[in-house]
């Protein structure tokens, strides 16, 4: 018999690859709403990574007829008030965002932002919530956290967005320098989907 279907609610294929692994053996085949011809477009409004988080799962659940998982992650850096937060994909530095920064300036922003804070008040963390919504079934989430400090300069290929910056004290590297599979055992989103596997595996034995 062939595994039930669970909507990943976005449109970013690198997204759809990291979940697969991370979610390996959770008894659903992970489809984007794209997979099945579905334009997925949300707002994300809420104040909080648990709100959007919510918000896309549900949406993505009502558009797609399927079980659905979203994910809402950003950086929160003590120092700033814990901006850029819920607005890290698009933090323009102070309460400003754009959507036509690239992420090497938003790290600069971060960087100018942060500079003369010394190095005991430079702690921050990366956060991920995980929003798993069914028809019929109260929406469940999970949170992740990765702790660490904001460097001085980026350093570092891998990652993406905040990683180059993203120091890792028990490492004594970025998180642009650990290579995937060690990010995804320490960071936030690996934490998050570890607890999201029993989640979805007892939902997928309910769908048998
Ligand atoms: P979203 O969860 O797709 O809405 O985007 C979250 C934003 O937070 C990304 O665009 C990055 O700027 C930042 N972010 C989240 N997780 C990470 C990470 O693991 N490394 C670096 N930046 C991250």
């Amino acid at each position: 018999m062939s595994a039930p279907r669970l909507a990943l609610a976005t449109n970013n294929r690198g997204k759809l690859r990291e979940f697969a692994q991370l979610l390996t053996g959770c008894g659903f085949e992970l489809v984007t709403p794209a997979d099945l011809g579905i334009t997925f477009e949300v707002e994300e409004t809420g104040s909080s990574f648990e709100a959007n988080a919510k918000l896309k799962a549900e949406a993505a659940a009502a558009l797609c007829g399927l079980p659905a998982l979203a994910d809402d992650s950003g950086l929160e850096v003590d120092a700033l008030g814990g901006r850029p937060g819920v607005y890290s994909a698009r933090y323009a530095g102070g309460d400003r965002t754009s959507a036509d920064l690239t992420e090497e300036q938003q790290v600069q922003i971060v960087l100018d932002e942060m500079r003369g804070v010394p190095e005991d008040a430079r702690t921050a963390r990366f956060r991920c919530v995980i929003a798993i919504a069914a028809p019929g079934r109260e929406t469940r989430t999970v949170e992740g956290v990765f702790e660490g400090r904001i460097a001085h300069a980026p350093r570092g290929a891998n990652g993406f967005g905040y990683d180059p910056i993203f120091l890792v004290p028990s490492q004594g590297v970025t998180s642009a320098e650990l290579d995937p599979a060690t990010k995804n055992a320490m960071s936030h989103r690996g934490e998050a989907a570890r607890k999201a596997l029993p989640l979805l595996q007892e939902l997928a034995r309910a769908r048998d």
